[in-house]
């Protein structure tokens, strides 16, 4: 009996046939590395992504190092934060760095133009910056002001970061508290200069970013990625345009995607969704790869040797905000929902490791799609969070090529392929498969082949709940975590397992 029942395992592990969903992962031809910068996040001056979500000061009650969250600087240091984007967004190009330096009353108070038309008392200025992101062990993205500041503003403030001692600004930093230079991995070109950063047209926008470009000079020894703003959506134009006449003055192009389920107007509710809206929200997530193909296509023309990279510099959900919430501050619930659309995501982002070489999830805390929400001294980590936690094995590993071949799951008009997978063996030589289910009502068998890589063992972990619009609230904060995930079985090159509907797992074959 034992032994036909093994007998049974081996036959239906050896026969995909049986499965719905068959995968063929090519160990054989890795494609580039899973650059860690694309697990990157976005900290904008926007309600309280920043003020009660990262600092609350050195003499405030709650917990902190430093006047930094000692609860966020934590959740973050666990994933591995590898990248931070700042002050913008929007903000970016009305940021004048001079009024946030110094001692703390001396810094000017102004309006948040952008965000609800709140004070903004300059408190978490470049110090602040520059210092959280070296405690969360992160590299420092920051977004320069093209729209409204001179070159002039702008070369003195990569200065004031990065000058060893010696000029006056060098000077200055040390008087301010940091006497070593600070290592700025990233300068962001202005952001949304077709936009919020200046309604500037692809023509003149090419010409400023060669002209600010000119003037972001770093000491030598220290290697700045130059990143002009990009598109939003699929405004190939833009792209075009900016490789065409300014590509030789940049390292890479953002681009932004968000995912808005209705439309600008009327987005959607972040919970209390039915299966339209779920189906809707995945379907238009999945045309992040339309958007990275479309840019590449054009960036391609100009740049065959691929030296410019794709930074998906914005993405991830925008809803309606919560009801009561502030107007402006852009604050969402996240739920299993978003915890799709991240793992979705993260598998087009393996598809396309020759360009997209970082992105920043909008955004970090409190805002958009979340990693955390605080409140006082509470806090608690969301769905997207733990997508973040489950994927920390991708950073800089090697990726394997993926082949799906799985039905459609559909809803009304909207469509997309039931079973989302990807793989990479990370640094640790540890092979990652991820799989997203994107039925929220069915589960799907699915068979897994290894071409050109075995394993012995295999072990996961699992992302799901009852219901779509699952959350973590600050009194249940573990209604949608990661658990353990025996369901997968592993017989040398070849897997077999049971998704669960409307799941995300991530397994480890060694
Ligand atoms: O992330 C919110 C805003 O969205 C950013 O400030 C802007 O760049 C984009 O339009």
């Amino acid at each position: 009996m034992r032994i036909l029942f093994g007998a049974a395992i081996a036959l239906a592990m050896a026969s995909p046939a049986l499965a719905d969903t068959n995968v063929t992962v090519d160990a054989d031809a890795p494609a580039p590395k899973y650059d860690k910068r694309i697990f990157g996040q976005f900290a904008e001056h926007l309600g309280n992504g920043i003020e009660d979500g990262i600092w609350v000061g050195k003499d405030s009650p709650i917990p902190n190092e430093n006047g930094y969250r000692k609860d966020v600087l934590d959740a973050l240091r666990a994933i591995k934060v590898p990248l931070v984007r700042w002050p913008g967004g929007c903000f970016a190009d009305e940021y004048h760095w001079r009024e946030a330096i110094g001692p703390k009353t001396g810094r000017k108070v102004k309006i948040n133009t952008h965000w609800g038309y709140v004070t903004e008392d300059n408190k978490f200025g470049t110090h602040e910056f520059m210092n959280f992101a070296e405690a969360v062990g992160a590299e420092p993205y920051v977004s320069g002001n093209i729209g409204s500041a001179p070159p002039y503003e702008m070369a003195e403030w990569v200065e004031y970061m990065t000058a060893p001692i010696g000029s006056s600004l060098a000077k200055e930093r040390a008087e301010n508290g940091r006497k070593e230079p600070w290592n700025l991995s990233m300068f962001g070109l202005g952001n949304e200069l077709w936009g919020c950063g200046g309604n500037m047209r692809a023509e003149y926008a090419a010409d400023i970013t060669r002209r600010y470009s000119t003037f972001v000079k770093t000491p030598a020894g220290q290697k700045t990625m130059k990143v002009a703003s990009g598109a939003s959506d699929f405004n190939t134009h833009w792209t075009d345009v900016m490789m065409e006449r300014a590509g030789q003055f940049f390292d890479g192009i953002g681009v932004h995607y968000y995912t808005v389920p209705n439309n600008w107007e009327h987005k959607g509710s972040a919970i209390g969704f039915d299966e339209e809206q779920w189906a809707r929200t995945l379907a238009k997530t999945v045309r992040m790869d339309d958007v990275i193909v479309a840019h590449s296509k054009v960036m391609d023309k100009h740049d065959p040797e691929k030296r410019v990279a794709l930074l998906i510099d914005e993405w991830g959900t925008w809803y309606d905000k919560d009801p009561g919430t502030h107007d402006g501050f852009l604050r969402q619930q996240n739920s299993l929902r978003d915890a799709l659309v991240t793992s979705l995501n993260f598998d087009i982002f393996a598809k396309h490791t020759d360009r997209v070489r970082g992105a920043n999830i909008a955004q970090m805390v409190n805002v958009l799609q979340a990693m955390m929400f605080t409140e006082g001294a509470k806090m608690v980590k969301t769905p997207t969070y733990h997508v973040f936690d489950l994927y920390q094995g991708y950073q800089d590993g090697i990726v394997y090529p993926v082949n799906v071949e799985t039905p459609e799951y559909a809803k009304d008009e909207w469509s997309l392929a039931k079973i989302s997978a990807s793989a990479v063996r990370g640094t640790d030589g540890v092979l990652r498969i991820a799989l997203t289910n994107v039925d929220p009502k069915a589960s799907e068998k699915v068979s897994i082949t290894l071409d050109g890589a075995s394993g012995k063992a295999v072990s996961g972990r699992i992302i799901t709940a009852a219901r779509m619009d699952a959350h973590n609230t600050f009194e249940d904060k573990d209604a949608v975590v990661p658990k353990p995930f025996g369901g997968a079985k592993i017989n040398g090159s070849r897997l077999m397992l049971t998704m669960p509907a409307k799941s995300v797992v991530m397994l480890e074959v060694r």
